[in-house]
């Protein structure tokens, strides 16, 4: 399959995409016999969204993908307004999915707190492509007291032969937290209380909760709105991050033992998505978009029947109580031939997917300009994304790193992803360059070197 349209120079070429219409969070990521599947929140008829179906993309790879029909419309009584997002879970030889049916109700509501149902429906399939089953296993009706009508997105993680189901909540006290219900065969569900409630200063609905063990840890990734802003961090409207901790199974009570820790430090980053695959590897998805929200900014692919992307699956592990978050090995079978770029020269490229990785053992100082205009600059600690007139409205995103020994940089025609450290830090970002040839121009000493490789598109 061939996404990318010669008449688009915006169409992704290695990234998932909607063909046309609106795409937001990944959902349901498993592997299965071998095959990898990711379905996303997908509205074919608008860029603008609304009612969410599940879209479908399998891989071998992780890297080269099929496009597939969409798994799931909103189309049952308990859906009608969006097949939102959730989780897969393979065991004993079949797929569960878990999602919210979201159905908007008419009548005079206070909208921020109610006036929808969010049922967990329950979704059984041999091979990812069939529905054996799908019915609604917790009514919107029996959640418990306390909470207003925003409960949504399961995920279900499985402990010592029990099935935890976890969904993000929106209490009735305008605050964020995971909620959690216990089964033992997937089906009748039990509210069980709250894995954990945010404070005040933690945003008022915690969305797409995931929560895996790791290195002998747990980690909670949540995708909390309304979190302050602060110099540093938690510039985008919404934003994404972790908890590492551990788990008191007893009281089925997560035990943070860090701060909430944003994941990406770009512009587009929402609702990350974890699985772990055949190969016991935790791989992230998220979606590359939420900056549609910011009020300056207009996406200019919206006037060409399309909106967002999913950012490249990530390789998570653990260091000094930090996330890494990695671009897999995989995706090094699209580079073409290697080109070392010299120091402070400015080059043309003949490729509008490129992978630059920049070493500076020794640099305290540095900046690259690439794309069109966009520039990543390091001084006094923080390094800095910039955009002009490319970023529609989106400026810069600037961050605290103590010391810097690599950037890894993706650009795919309309997104940057950035990797510093081998992981410890990231960004990711849409930017729309006119139709000229990029250019990458690194300013540092003559010590750090750099490299790039053009990528073969593929999907
Ligand atoms: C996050 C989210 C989810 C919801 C889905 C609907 O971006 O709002 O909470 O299930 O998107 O598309």
């Amino acid at each position: 399959m061939n996404q990318h349209h010669s008449k688009d120079q915006w169409r992704l070429t290695y990234h998932i995409m909607p063909e046309k219409g609106w795409l937001n969070d990944p959902n349901g990521a498993i592997q299965f016999n071998g095959l990898y599947h990711i379905y996303y929140q997908y509205v074919p008829e608008t860029p603008l969204g609304g009612a969410t179906h599940w879209g479908h993309m399998t891989s071998k790879d992780l890297v080269h993908f099929n496009q597939e029909p969409i798994f799931m419309s909103p189309d049952q009584p308990f859906d009608s307004h969006g097949v939102y997002s959730g989780g897969g879970f393979v065991k004993d030889g079949l797929i569960h999915f878990f999602y919210t049916g979201n159905v908007k109700l008419d009548g005079d509501y206070d909208y921020i707190y109610s006036g929808r149902k969010q049922h967990v429906v329950h979704v059984v399939s041999d091979d990812g492509f069939n529905i054996l089953k799908r019915e609604v296993v917790i009514d919107h009706d029996t959640f418990p007291e306390g909470f207003t009508d925003h409960i949504r997105d399961p995920k279900i993680i499985e402990h010592d032969g029990v099935f935890y189901m976890i969904l993000g909540a929106r209490k009735a006290d305008n605050l964020g937290a995971v909620i959690t219900y216990r089964s033992t065969d997937l089906s009748e569900w039990t509210y069980v209380g709250n894995l954990i409630e945010g404070t005040k200063d933690e945003g008022y609905m915690w969305e797409c909760p995931d929560l895996f063990e790791l290195n002998g840890r747990y980690v909670l990734i949540f995708s909390p709105q309304g979190i302050r802003e602060e110099a540093y961090q938690f510039n985008n409207p919404h934003v994404a991050g972790y908890i590492i901790g551990c788990m008191d199974w007893d009281e089925v009570k997560f035990i943070p033992e860090t701060e909430f820790i944003e994941l990406d430090r770009g512009f587009d980053f929402y609702a990350p998505h974890t699985f772990e695959d055949e190969t016991g590897r935790r791989i992230m998805w998220s979606w590359m978009g939420v900056g549609d929200i910011m009020p300056e900014y207009t996406n200019p692919t919206i006037a060409r029947g399309w909106q967002h992307a999913l950012a490249m699956p990530r390789l998570l592990t653990i260091k000094n109580d930090r996330l890494i978050q990695q671009p897999l090995t995989a995706y090094e079978g699209l580079r073409k031939e290697e080109q070392p770029l010299n120091i402070n020269e400015r080059y043309t490229l003949e490729d509008k997917a490129f992978e630059l990785l920049f070493e500076l053992p020794t640099e305290d100082e540095f900046s690259i300009d690439l794309i069109e205009d966009t520039t990543l600059e390091y001084k006094n600690g923080i390094l800095t994304l910039e955009h002009g007139p490319s970023g529609c409205g989106r400026r810069w995103r600037s961050t605290k790193v103590d010391h810097i020994e690599t950037i890894h940089i993706y650009v795919d025609t309309s997104s940057i992803e950035v990797f510093v450290n081998d992981g410890e830090v990231a960004l990711a970002s849409r930017v729309y360059p006119k139709d000229n040839m990029p250019h990458a121009h690194v300013k540092a000493s003559d010590q750090a070197k750099v490299t790039l490789w053009g990528l073969k598109p593929s999907i």
